[in-house]
């Protein structure tokens, strides 16, 4: 199983976001994580479309977009245009969650589902087969920074088995306080992609941060590979 670091950049300092990103590619990050809130969906606004479309003419790096807005359907059309590779809504944010999946499919996009720490994984599991990332979210979305919920290596756990049940090969994703002290143990747990905003961007050398985050996660990835 491959590992993906992708660095979230909710973290970076924006007065200098592409020299942020070109840190971390440098260090091999392997999509750049762009969290993007409303102020209703979650108590904070990010950034839109624009700063998508900005990175995708400075990078062709993969752009793992988190819709943290209600209504995410009105967020198709412009990042797709933006360039978007991931876009990824939240269960409890829509109703008609597959159509949607559908749409960000015919445009080209690699659809995503995230679930906040109290929604159940089964809130997917009738749609599996549509879904090409799962996000398994780590605190509640709003900020960096926060610290770790600690059940979500088990529901990572049970995420793993449920793709696997389903012979999905989804990008298990997970988000919220993954830093050094988590990430061998989500890996450990069957997690694949490890979104890290405060870890990454505050360290003296990110680069140096995404290499010891893989790493980590390699490690994790090895027990898993070794109980079965
Ligand atoms: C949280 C966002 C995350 C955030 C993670 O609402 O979805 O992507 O950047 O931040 P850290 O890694 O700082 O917990
Ligand atoms: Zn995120």
């Amino acid at each position: 199983m491959s590992v993906r670091i992708a660095p979230s950049i909710l973290s970076a300092d924006l007065a200098h976001l592409m020299d942020e990103v070109t840190k971390v590619l440098a260090g091999g990050a392997d999509q750049i994580h762009v969290d993007v809130m409303d102020g209703h969906f979650v108590p904070n606004l990010t950034f839109g479309a624009p700063i998508a479309a900005a990175l995708r003419r400075c990078t062709a790096a993969p752009l793992d977009c988190h819709l943290m807005v209600r209504h995410p359907e009105a967020y198709i059309e412009p990042f797709a245009e933006a360039g978007a590779t991931f876009l990824t809504l939240h269960a409890e944010a829509t109703d008609h969650l597959e159509r949607h999946l559908a749409e960000i499919r015919r445009r080209g996009l690699r659809p995503g589902v995230a679930l906040n720490p109290a929604t159940p994984l089964a809130a997917i599991e009738e749609i599996v087969e549509e879904v090409d990332l799962l996000l398994v979210m780590t605190v509640n979305p709003g900020f960096g920074g926060q610290a770790f919920w600690e059940p979500g290596t088990e529901k990572v756990r049970r995420a793993r088995d449920l793709l696997d049940r389903h012979e999905s090969r989804a990008l298990l994703e997970v988000d919220g306080g993954v830093a050094r002290q988590t990430v061998q143990r989500l890996a450990a747990a069957g997690a694949d992609t490890f979104v890290a905003g405060h870890a990454i961007f505050t360290a003296a050398d990110p680069a140096a941060e995404v290499r010891e985050l893989r790493r980590l996660a390699v490690a994790g990835a090895g027990e898993r590979m070794a109980r079965r």
